[in-house]
């Protein structure tokens, strides 16, 4: 199968270039990303490769159809990027629904332990031999509320940490999980009680935005918000506005609404024009990462290894175990 792989950074190379050969697979690396303008890149390719940022839209989806393109598979669990309507019954979808749940829960705790303990401005302080503590204050986890919304592989590895801190487990999930070590309760209780609130969520027309001025108005004075899920989780303007009055305490963001246009690669020479994430990164309160909670060599190699076999599956005919169904 030849694959054209969209949207190539040098770590993608490294597990697909070592394992693509046994699978048979011959690989056409793209530095560009997925849209319907640079999928004729993708001619002479029965399958096309893709990441979280690349847009599969309707226009892409038919555009890939008429090159002959013959299957998607998405190197991610998520793929509220991917028009699924306009694919259904063109082109099969097939993802990788779980690579490393603990690589993106171990981020999101890193991130809390960092902006709870000032750890990143510790950080540079110290550089400049400036060794005051004066603000570096933060909080005991042990004893804190922790609110988890979507208690799947992800949800659940971070609850096991929370609980590992010593905080007491709250979630919200429409499909509460067997056995889960936590209680389960309603958003507006989430909101209300928690210290830290996590999302780990799939981004859905229901969970847009399920973070706004209104949920963000119920939750305690100074509570941590985490996001390593889908940036439109948030509304990134009223949680903007929460953060400037100290309404909330903090925010550990490793996905953002608008990032599309700006992760993934270097903009330190542009004039960025997006004046809330300008504002966001200007709050020392803020830890921001560019999509990298998924990024450790466990989980590229198991990204690269089950896109492999999704693809050999589709070539052998047989079930596809990861497709995406709507
Ligand atoms: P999962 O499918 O195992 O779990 C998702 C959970 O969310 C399920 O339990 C589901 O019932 C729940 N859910 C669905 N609708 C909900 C709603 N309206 N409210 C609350 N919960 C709801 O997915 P997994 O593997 O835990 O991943 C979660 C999300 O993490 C993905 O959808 C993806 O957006 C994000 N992700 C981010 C990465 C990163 O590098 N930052 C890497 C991998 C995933």
């Amino acid at each position: 199968m030849k694959i054209a792989f969209y949207d190539t950074k040098p770590y993608d190379r490294l597990w697909f270039s070592e394992l693509g050969p046994r699978y048979g697979a011959e690989i056409r690396y793209f530095e560009s990303r997925l849209t319907a303008d640079t999928a004729p890149l993708a001619s002479g390719c029965g399958c096309v490769c893709a990441f979280v940022n690349d847009t599969l839209d309707a226009r892409t989806i038919d555009a890939l159809c008429a090159l002959g393109v013959r299957l998607i598979a998405m190197r991610c669990a998520g793929f509220n990027n991917v028009d699924c309507r306009a694919a259904k019954g063109k082109l099969p979808i097939v993802r990788v629904p779980a690579y490393s749940p603990h690589a993106v829960a171990e981020h999101a705790a890193g991130l809390l332990l960092c902006l709870n303990r000032k750890l990143h401005r510790a950080f540079n302080r110290t550089r400049d031999f400036n060794f005051s503590i004066s603000g570096l204050e933060g909080f005991d986890l042990c004893g804190k509320t922790a609110g988890i919304i979507g208690t799947g592989r992800i949800g659940r590895c971070f609850a096991d940490i929370c609980r590992g801190f010593g905080m007491r487990v709250l979630a919200y999930d429409p499909m509460p999980a067997e056995g889960f070590a936590g209680e389960y309760v309603g958003v507006a209780r989430l909101c209300r009680e928690s210290d830290v609130l996590s999302l780990h969520c799939p981004l859905t027309p229901d969970t847009h935005r399920i973070i706004n001025a209104d949920t963000i108005a119920l939750m305690k004075d100074g509570a941590v918000i985490l996001n390593t899920s889908r940036g439109a989780l948030i509304d990134s303007e009223a949680l903007l506005a929460a953060l400037k009055t100290g309404k909330l305490g903090g925010a550990g963001l490793d996905v953002y609404e608008e990032e599309a246009a700006l992760f993934f690669e270097d903009n330190s020479g542009r004039i960025v024009q997006d004046d809330v994430l300008a504002r966001l990164l200007s709050l020392p309160n803020v830890l921001l990462t560019s999509h990298q909670a998924f990024l450790t060599r466990e989980a590229l190699y198991s990204i690269a290894r089950t896109t492999l076999e999704n693809i050999a599956a589709f070539e052998r005919g047989e079930p596809l175990e990861n497709e995406v169904r709507v």
